[in-house]
């Protein structure tokens, strides 16, 4: 057979670390092994008794030092915006118009769509991050390109077509029925196609008619297994633009809800500024939000409550919204979820900012049985972490009283150097 065993400091999770103590949910096996035959886990313990058991398998060690990790999961981002990510001084609807439109306008060209989606996964690999979720631009084969480029390098993906039908720029507008028609052809094509899977996308409210809203609801009820993910109160200005566009809804969730786009494959990106009833209605159908720090203080949203939320028990996911937020690193981005934690007066501790990072990332995609975590029968992607990876790091860790300390240290202040090596569908990246 055609197993490799990798040896060293383990991640496992046996639960929720935002649900009760951290200590009860997150470990690490100082000397671990996963061993991995075709892409897939076979078998996760120690270290040493793995060794004997499989004396065959290749053998690959990190030493003290790293830690073996689940690939980094990236519940929403817009490979699009790849190339505009850091663009100066907008909040999101000046934003949306001076910076991200022109450039989504700029993917109409079939081969720069391919380029940017392969520059996006090979900038996002060099991160540690394994799969995305991602919005494409209008063009159908904008949502080609990204699928494409992830079966290239055997990486799980989730996309979907951006469907916009209105307040966006012409060549950039789709229809009720194109923006129908379209997603479910690329539903046809892709869905469950190797490690694909498809994510009707409707941008937000204010990019979409109720017909438009509408239809989308319609194909997700025909194509119930897809998840569905758009934006939700992510700034004050674009919640009172919805209160204008939508006059009979109840409130900015209700703009979905009334058109089909609430469910429990429901990813809502953002969700910061919640009303009560918003709150309680995410709750009973089990939709998941996903919690863009670097976004939101970079385009100056606000601050997610995070414990508020997991409390209520709504699953999380984390972002970096790529190119509103700042940085392709998740290591930034459960920086970022630290700093916002701390502004709220509920910091986080490295065990859930790892743990949300792989594992509650996968579970909002309703991909936890597949990616996320270290365990038997999941996919084999795993990022490989070095925790001294410059000066500052190392003289860091080299202090540090238990491996919490030094992977926070990496956290903080990390970027792709601590990424060590990324193991995609069972083979190491070059
Ligand atoms: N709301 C609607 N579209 C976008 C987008 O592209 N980025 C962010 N951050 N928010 C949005
Ligand atoms: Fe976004």
């Amino acid at each position: 057979t055609n197993q490799t065993l990798i040896l060293g400091p383990v991640l496992r999770y046996a639960g929720d670390p935002l649900r009760g103590p951290w200590q009860d949910a997150v470990r690490v096996d100082s000397a671990g092994g996963v061993l991995i035959e075709d892409g897939q886990i076979i078998e996760v313990g120690s270290g040493a008794d793995l060794q004997k058991a499989h004396p065959q398998a290749d053998l690959h060690r990190y030493g003290a030092g790293h830690l073996i990790a689940p690939g980094f999961v990236d519940a929403h981002v817009h490979y699009p915006q790849t190339a505009i990510i850091a663009s100066w001084g907008k909040r999101l609807i000046d934003w949306l118009n001076s910076y991200t439109f022109p450039e989504e306008m700029r993917l109409s060209d079939p081969e720069y769509a391919d380029q940017i989606a392969g520059r996006y996964l090979d900038l996002t690999l060099a991160h540690g991050t394994t799969t995305a979720a991602s919005y494409c631009t209008i063009h159908p084969h904008s949502a080609d390109a990204l699928f494409e480029a992830a079966a290239a390098r055997g990486q799980r993906i989730v996309a979907g077509k951006t469907c916009m039908d209105r307040n966006a720029p012409e060549g950039l507008r789709d229809t009720a029925q194109s923006a129908y028609d379209d997603s479910k052809a690329l539903i046809g094509k892709w869905h469950g196609q190797g490690r694909a899977s498809y994510a009707i996308t409707p941008r937000f409210s204010p990019t979409s008619t109720p017909d438009q809203l509408a239809a989308l609801g319609a194909l997700w009820a025909e194509h119930p297994d897809c998840l569905m993910q758009t934006h939700l109160s992510e700034q004050t200005d674009e919640i009172a633009w919805v209160k204008e566009l939508f006059p009979q809804a109840r409130d900015y969730l209700d703009t979905y809800e009334a058109h089909g786009l609430l469910g429990e494959r429901g990813l809502y990106g953002h969700a910061i500024h919640l009303e009560p009833r918003e709150i309680d209605r995410l709750k009973d159908c089990g939709a998941a939000l996903v919690h863009c720090p670097t976004s939101n203080t970079f385009i100056g949203s606000g601050l997610f409550d995070m414990a508020g939320l997991t409390a209520r028990g709504i699953p999380v996911g984390l972002a970096t919204d790529t190119g509103g937020g700042s940085s392709f690193s998740m290591l930034r981005t459960m920086a970022a979820a630290y700093e916002v934690g701390q502004l709220r007066g509920t910091p986080l501790h490295a065990a859930q900012l790892i743990w949300l990072a792989t594992a509650g990332s996968a579970r909002s995609l309703h991909l936890g049985d597949k990616i996320g975590s270290l365990s038997t029968g999941m996919e084999a992607d795993l990022t490989i972490l070095n925790l001294s990876s410059t000066a500052a790091i190392a003289q860091r860790a080299d202090q540090a009283s238990d491996i919490w300390e030094s992977l926070f240290a990496t956290i903080m202040m990390g970027d792709d150097r601590a990424i060590a090596d990324v193991w995609v569908n069972g083979q190491k990246r070059p």
